[in-house]
């Protein structure tokens, strides 16, 4: 019998311990932490050791979250990794870190690229993957070491990005009416040269001369995406609340993707719910794009912002452009 709702049952974050301030960053590149502060609400990132690859930082949020679900590696038979910035290009981050975690050899094993929505994505695949009765306990992981994939001497992008990672446990549950109860997913692939890596893929591969220009690291055009960013969340929160016949105020608590304060702050204008309902750890972390919304995730949890019945709205939006939102019933 197919199990009538997928429910998560344990979550758990990851953090590296190097803190990196605005007022350090504002020492090796022409910024201020006033600037920072005030056009993006971030103080301080996370920044991985250069011995601290993406599938380590994964490993231990999701050690954290099988912990919190008090559920063994040996009961997980689905992995899905949503990331940017992988180990290796080949193969998938997702095999790393099976490996890494002792899960079992018939667990499938994946990564996924919808990059700061990349989570909700993960989630609604492996929800579905889960109720499909086709697997029974999955993992769901968004983590990212975007330090190494940053233009250290460009200020327009470096002081707005950090490294962590964040990871949650699906399972199926007879209860209806719990856990994931629906979510809306898309992108405009329209806006692609907006926020992308120019070289290093099989359309520009590197050369020495792309290297030497950083050209393997991202570009951003951030007012644009800021305008869209705010346009397709509010969107995003708007059309999933409709779908489902329920209104912004009966929302307990929004965990958005954690890219700027001001974007956060335009979404809870426009739903016309107090930025209280809002979580927010944009200024400890930075973006940390696919591991953002299960960083702040975990955290609301631990800090007894969710409670059993609540009703909680996740929206995304990031490079693709993808944007996603998903309503789960506690
Ligand atoms: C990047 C962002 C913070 C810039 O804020 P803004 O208010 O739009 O600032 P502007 O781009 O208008 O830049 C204003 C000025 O500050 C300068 N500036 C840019 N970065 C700076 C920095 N780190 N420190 C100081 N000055 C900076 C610009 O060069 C510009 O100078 P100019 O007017 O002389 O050309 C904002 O556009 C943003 O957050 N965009 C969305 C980014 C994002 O979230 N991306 C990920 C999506 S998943």
């Amino acid at each position: 019998m197919l199990p009538r709702s997928t429910v998560i049952l344990g979550t758990g974050s990851y953090a590296p311990e190097r803190v990196l301030t605005n007022v350090e960053l504002a020492q090796t590149v022409d910024t201020s932490d006033e600037w920072i502060r005030t056009r993006s609400g971030i103080r301080e990132r996370r920044i991985a050791a250069p011995d601290e690859q993406t599938s380590d930082m994964a490993v231990q949020a999701a050690r954290r979250a099988l912990e919190d679900a008090k559920l063994q590696p040996s009961d997980i038979d689905l992995l899905v990794v949503a990331t940017v910035t992988p180990d290796l290009i080949m193969p998938a981050a997702a095999c790393i870190i099976q490996h890494k975690l002792g899960l079992p050899t018939n667990t499938a094993c994946f990564d996924l690229n919808a990059a700061c929505s990349g989570f909700v994505y993960g989630l609604d695949t492996a929800c579905a993957m889960v109720g499909s009765g086709r697997y029974r306990k999955a993992l769901v992981i968004g983590v990212e070491k975007l330090s190494a994939v940053t233009d250290w001497q460009d200020r327009t992008t470096c002081v707005l990005f950090g490294d962590g990672a964040g990871a949650v446990v699906i399972g199926g549950s007879d209860e209806a009416g719990r856990g994931l109860i629906g979510t809306r997913l898309g992108a405009y692939g329209d806006g692609v040269d907006l926020l992308y890596i120019p070289r290093g893929g099989t359309a520009a591969p590197a050369t020495a001369e792309s290297i030497a220009n950083r050209d393997h690291c991202f570009r951003m055009k951030g007012k644009e995406v800021f305008k869209l960013a705010v346009r397709a969340m509010d969107e995003a929160a708007r059309d999933i609340l409709e779908q489902h016949g329920l209104r912004a105020d009966q929302i307990s608590l929004v965990i958005p993707h954690q890219a700027n304060l001001r974007i956060i702050e335009a979404i809870s204008q426009y739903l016309e719910l107090p930025m209280e309902r809002f979580f927010v750890n944009v200024d400890r972390y930075g973006n940390t794009s696919a591991a953002s919304i299960p960083l702040a995730l975990d955290e609301a949890r631990r800090a007894g912002r969710i409670a059993p019945g609540d009703l909680t709205l996740l929206v995304a939006f990031g490079a693709g452009l993808t944007y996603g939102s998903a309503l789960i019933r506690w």
